[in-house]
């Protein structure tokens, strides 16, 4: 075989099967502002955040993205997209299939919250913890009905039905099993669920703007 031709094969097979989700510090001028101007800057954020995951997969993504009227990403061709961003870090990957990501600082939670994000019987699945697997479980979740496009009011049908060691949650959601992997930083976790590995996590900082 043509030695380039072979190249380029590899590069390709790499490129869908590998996931470079990446994330992005927002820059602390960006977290001062409010309302929906720091709604529209953090969103602007997640979106180089999916600029440097489409460049780091090697795939081409037009710069206006489309959703759907639940505002889910639509996919493009058969890239799919899905992005999340929170005050002080945001998100994004490109997968070749229904992919899913959030993000969630881990912190201390109202005693109420428990209950809306798993039942008992989740919460048996696994110990430790407690604030690290509340915003596990949750994340895994939003992940999963990120993927589906359902979006949150999909909650009460999503359960936890297996804890992997610190890094992989699976999740049952519609008749199906979502496996989604986590990443922990800077007190943050991350959940992702999309077809492909392994993952490759890119965390870099945007600097602020010079004075
Ligand atoms: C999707 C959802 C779980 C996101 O939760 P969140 O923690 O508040 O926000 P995140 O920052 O993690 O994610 C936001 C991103 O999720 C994506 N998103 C929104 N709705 C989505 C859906 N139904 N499915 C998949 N992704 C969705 C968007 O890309 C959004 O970012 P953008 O507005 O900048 O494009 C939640 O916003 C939700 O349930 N939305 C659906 C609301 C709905 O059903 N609306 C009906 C139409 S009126």
């Amino acid at each position: 075989m043509d030695s380039n031709l072979a190249l380029n094969r590899t590069m390709a097979e790499d490129s869908v099967t590998r996931l470079y989700p990446v994330i992005l510090k927002v820059p602390s001028h960006l977290q001062q502002l409010k309302g929906r101007e720091k709604v529209a800057a953090l969103s602007a954020v997640a979106r180089r955040a999916m600029a440097a995951s489409a460049i780091l997969s090697r795939v081409d993504l037009p710069s206006v993205l489309e959703k759907d009227n639940r505002g889910a990403p639509c996919p493009v061709g058969s890239i799919h997209w899905s992005l999340t961003h929170k005050s002080a870090w945001a998100g994004a990957v490109v997968a070749p299939g229904p992919a899913g990501i959030d993000l969630e600082t881990i912190r201390p939670f109202h005693p109420g919250l428990p209950k809306k994000v798993a039942m008992e019987e989740e919460w048996r699945l696994a110990d430790g913890d407690r604030n690290r697997l509340l915003f596990r479980y949750w994340t895994a979740k939003e992940a999963v009905l990120k993927a589906s496009g359902t979006g949150l009011r999909g909650l009460d049908h999503c359960r936890i039905v297996s804890v992997q060691g610190p890094g992989c949650t699976v999740v049952r959601f519609e008749k199906r099993s979502w496996t989604v992997y986590h990443l922990y930083f800077d007190g943050q976790v991350a959940a992702i669920t999309a077809p492909g590995g392994p993952i490759r996590w890119t965390i870099l900082d945007l600097p602020d703007p010079p004075p």
